[in-house]
């Protein structure tokens, strides 16, 4: 890196997110820079920096399958700290290990707490899209940062929905997918509701419908995220039970672990809509734009404090 440009703040990436992160630099208008990484035969990791950083430094790296991506981003943060960086923000689209909130069982990690706090003492500002907060207010509850920015996806799939069905019926599979169904729904008028649903198991879900008409109803369930995709099938199954015309499914997230797709269709789920927020064929809309802006935002506000002090 030239001597001219150490004061711009780098986006730093990983080659597997090349497009995501090329959409976002472009639109923040930062330059770009890959981590090169590889592993070593026995599973360790080695990275490598740009040898010289600026005092901003972002990192991007979505956490689906997030255990070997927290080794790096332990491996990559503190190494930034050593090359120059002194305000380092995390982008992570997909947060991981949001849903464990409260020890259920006695003796369980409580992830959210320990991962939230792990990367809290690897990074000042987080910016995330949809993390899964639910007994908690606020990210910064779950990540104690001294910045912590949460995006929505919601808009964006209102948008994509109103472009593609015809006086949709939104409706969220569980409490938790109110927050953000009723934020879609707002944005356009959409008559909404939400399921009510209780987990058994990792594949195993109960749920029970609205009380509300479907018959002829066009459908999209929507969520932060789909994972074996258990969910959204049993309340796909019960809406065509009830006389939809059609269910499509729109989720920010898009994990789709294992089998889940074959499962989404075998229940007659029409069309899958997914945010870039993790890289999947089904992805339909992009955060790209709203990251920058945030990043834009968050980084002007940082050099501005730098600045007066
Ligand atoms: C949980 O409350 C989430 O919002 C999702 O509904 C859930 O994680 C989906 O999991 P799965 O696809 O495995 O049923």
């Amino acid at each position: 890196m030239k001597p001219d440009t150490l004061a711009r703040p780098v986006l730093l990436n990983f080659e597997d997110e090349q497009h995501g992160a090329e959409r976002i630099a472009q639109a923040a208008e930062m330059d770009l820079f890959r981590i090169e990484r590889h592993r070593f035969p026995d599973g360790e990791l080695k990275l490598r920096l740009p040898p010289r950083l600026p005092e901003r430094v972002v990192l991007l790296r979505t956490l689906d399958n997030p255990n070997e991506k927290l080794v790096e981003l332990l491996l990559a943060a503190q190494t930034a700290r050593e090359l120059g960086a002194r305000h380092l923000t995390l982008v992570a689209p997909y947060l991981a290990y949001m849903r464990q909130d409260i020890a259920f069982q006695p003796g369980e990690a409580v992830s959210q707490r320990v991962v939230g706090r792990f990367l809290a003492t690897l990074f000042d500002a987080v910016i995330t899209v949809d993390p899964h907060l639910h007994r908690v207010a606020s990210l910064q509850e779950a990540v104690p940062v001294r910045e912590a920015i949460v995006l929505s996806g919601a808009p964006l799939l209102s948008d994509l929905i109103a472009e593609r069905r015809l006086r949709p019926l939104l409706v969220g599979p569980d409490a938790e997918s109110a927050q953000w169904v009723a934020l879609a729904a707002m944005r356009h008028g959409f008559d909404h509701a939400v399921c009510q649903k209780v987990r058994h198991g990792d594949h195993s879900v109960q749920l029970e419908l609205p009380d509300m008409a479907i018959a002829g109803r066009q459908v999209v369930l929507l969520d932060d995220v789909a994972s074996t995709g258990q969910t959204v099938a049993a309340a796909t199954r019960l809406l065509l039970t009830a006389g939809a015309a059609s269910v499509d499914v729109a989720v920010t997230h898009a994990l789709f672990a294992g089998d889940a797709l074959q499962v989404l269709r075998d229940a007659g789920v029409g069309e899958i809509w997914s945010t870039d927020c993790i890289a999947h064929a089904s992805n339909a809309a992009s955060m790209a734009p709203a990251i920058a802006a945030a990043l834009s935002g968050l980084l002007c506000a940082t050099a501005r404090s730098a600045t007066l002090l």
